[in-house]
This record gives structure tokens, C-alpha cells and sequence, in this order.
């Protein structure tokens, strides 16, 4: 997994959804009743900007179609059938770090499952 320092947090006292550059990647942060997640900020229907949504019942809700995502693992609700990719996110202190798996980690995946 590689690591990527988020810079310029919200508080993260409140909820917020902030949407971050990481290698060329556009994602959602998302702190959401005390956690955070990270997400895809694409929307997989026609392509919305997810920071422009909103969270509820721990799905992260497109705002043009309403189309809507589980923080946990990205998928789409019953009927969609798209996902959104998740990444894995972990705290140092006040800092927050964004995981991204290696193209290795990606293959040795695929030939677990
Ligand atoms: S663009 Fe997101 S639901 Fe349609």
C-alpha cells in the first residue's frame, strides 16, 4: 500500500466531504459521524462530481441523479449495479493518510479470490 498525506484537513469536529487530488486521482474525503472514508469522486452514472453530494444512512448520495454509494465498500444501491472504488484511509495524530494499493498487491488480489 502506498501512503498519501492529506493536506489541508476540515475540522474534523464536524462532517464534512472535501474532495482531494492524489496521484492523479479525484476522490471524496468524507468524515461521516466520526469516521472517515475515501472514495472516487466520479460518479459512475454520467459523471457527476460525488463532492458535490451528500451523505446519508452511510451511503455518499450523487447529487444530479441521486444515485448512491456505501462508504464502507463503494457500491452502488440495490438496482444500480455500479460501484464506486474505495481506498483505505488511517490517522497518524492529526494527520490522515490516503492508501493506494500497488499494481502488485492489485494482481496478487485478483489470483486469491
Ligand atoms: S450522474 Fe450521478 S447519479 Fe447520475
Amino acid at each position: 500500500m502506498k501512503w498519501y498525506k492529506v493536506d489541508r484537513l476540515p475540522d474534523r469536529s464536524q462532517p464534512f466531504i472535501k474532495k482531494i487530488r492524489i496521484d492523479g486521482h479525484s476522490l471524496c474525503l468524507i468524515n461521516y459521524e466520526g469516521e472517515l472514508f475515501a472514495l472516487s469522486a466520479r460518479c459512475p452514472h454520467a459523471g457527476e462530481d460525488l463532492s458535490r453530494g451528500w451523505c446519508a444512512d452511510g451511503k455518499l448520495v450523487c447529487p444530479v441523479h441521486r444515485f448512491s454509494y456505501d462508504l464502507e465498500n463503494g457500491r452502488g444501491s440495490t438496482g444500480q449495479g455500479d460501484y464506486v472504488n474505495t481506498y483505505a484511509v488511517t490517522t497518524e495524530g492529526e494527520d490522515v493518510f490516503v492508501g493506494f494499493e500497488t499494481f502488485m498487491e492489485k494482481v496478487k488480489k485478483m489470483f486469491s479470490s
